[in-house]
């Protein structure tokens, strides 16, 4: 039985997406990963995080990564972003090669990356400085995003009196603000309560049906990654590579109560657990720190 066979076992016969199935031509590959490979050197010791990663990313696909930490999750994500040179190999948007940050990519950070002497409303405002909306219609699109991240009361709130999720909250409004192509999020709902999560991930599931965009979206949750993938792909331990990719074929939003759902989860949790790939975070960390 092959594994797509033994993930979608027993859970019905699936309604097949639409942007995965019927988005194959290739003008719509917006991201091409092609042979990426990054070692980091420094202080005379070399860090090979990846090796040989091979995708290409569809217009309109929500692909997640999903893989043990430390694996070289942000490092792939940075140099999607063009904020990272590749050693080996090279990345795509459309037909240039990425080798610079570029208004058509958002990116939400782990680390929230945000101004913390400027106010939230400042803060989501940064990208539309940018790319030079004019003022007067700022405040509106501003407030329009602080909504939906469910920000609107804490809009002249200084950075630092923001909890981790608010932050995080803050991160998202300022990468979707300035509507890019590609979204790079990495671990975006990591640091939120388990229903701020889900309201958020519904509400980025609205986004991407009204605009089309390309979500790249890095995650350490199975349920998350079932919920809004078109595919997940799992990378193995460091140096990282593709492990395998699991299309999830059906439409959104998906009912996280179903039995499918829930049995398509299993499956995969009992697969990663079968091929070792998600080990548990104290032996990663332990290894990190024995380097
Ligand atoms: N700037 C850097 N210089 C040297 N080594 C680095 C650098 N950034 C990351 N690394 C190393 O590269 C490896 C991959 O790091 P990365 O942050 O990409 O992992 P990750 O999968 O995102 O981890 P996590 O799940 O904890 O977020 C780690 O071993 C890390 O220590
Ligand atoms: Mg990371």
């Amino acid at each position: 039985m092959s594994l797509k066979e033994w993930l979608l076992e027993d859970i019905g016969t699936p309604r097949k997406s639409k942007s995965v199935s019927d988005a194959k031509t290739e003008s719509d590959k917006t991201i091409r990963i092609d042979g990426i490979g990054k070692t980091y050197s420094r202080n005379g010791k070399e860090t090979e995080a990846i090796r040989n990663i091979s995708l290409d990313i569809r217009k309109g696909e929500l692909v997640s990564f999903i893989g043990p930490s430390g694996c070289g999750k942000t490092t792939l994500l940075r140099m999607i972003a063009g904020l990272l040179e590749p050693t080996e190999g090279a990345v795509y948007i459309g037909n240039d090669i990425c080798d610079e940050p570029g208004r058509d990519r958002g990116f939400v950070f782990q680390d929230f990356a945000l101004l913390p002497w400027r106010s939230v409303r400042r803060n989501v405002e940064t990208g539309l400085e940018i790319a030079h909306v004019p003022k007067s219609e700022r405040k509106a699109l501003v407030d329009e995003y602080l909504r939906m991240v469910g920000l609107e009361n804490f809009a002249d709130s200084k950075i630092s009196e923001l909890s981790g999720g608010m932050k995080q909250r803050v991160g998202i409004a300022r990468a979707l603000i300035v509507k890019p192509d590609v979204v790079l999020m990495d671990e975006p709902f990591g640091a939120l309560d388990a229903q701020t999560r889900n309201i958020l991930q519904s509400q980025l599931i609205r986004i991407l049906k009204e605009t089309g965009q390309t979500i790249v979206f890095i995650t350490h949750s199975v349920d998350e990654a079932v919920y809004l993938s078109d595919r997940i792909v799992v990378l193995t331990k460091r140096p990282t590579t593709i492990k395998e990719i699991i299309e999830i074929p059906w439409e959104r939003p998906r009912d996280r109560s179903s039995p499918e759902f829930n049995a398509l989860k299993k499956r995969i949790v009992e697969y990663l657990e079968k091929e070792n790939v998600m080990e548990t975070v104290s032996e990663t960390n332990e290894k990190q720190r024995g380097e």
